[in-house]
């Protein structure tokens, strides 16, 4: 079974360069300060694993998380 991944982004570290809404749009929103945050409770879903894990290597602050349930 493949495996489930959760995305979260750290606030305190979020600096708001925006490359994971450009990246995977569908796990993450921004907030009127352009602080991004996971989409719902953060869950992948299935087909969207690689946008996850594109968009924690690529965030300049290390702000995102990806776990895997
Ligand atoms: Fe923030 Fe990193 Fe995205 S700094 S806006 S979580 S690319």
């Amino acid at each position: 079974m493949a495996e489930r991944l959760k995305v979260h982004v750290d606030p305190d570290k979020c600096q708001g360069h925006a490359r994971c809404k450009a990246l995977a749009p569908e796990l993450f929103e921004l907030d009127e300060y352009g602080n991004a945050h996971e989409v719902g409770d953060g869950t992948v879903p299935a087909g969207l694993e690689d946008k996850a894990w594109l968009a924690k290597s690529n965030c300049p602050e290390i702000a995102i998380e990806v776990t895997e349930e």
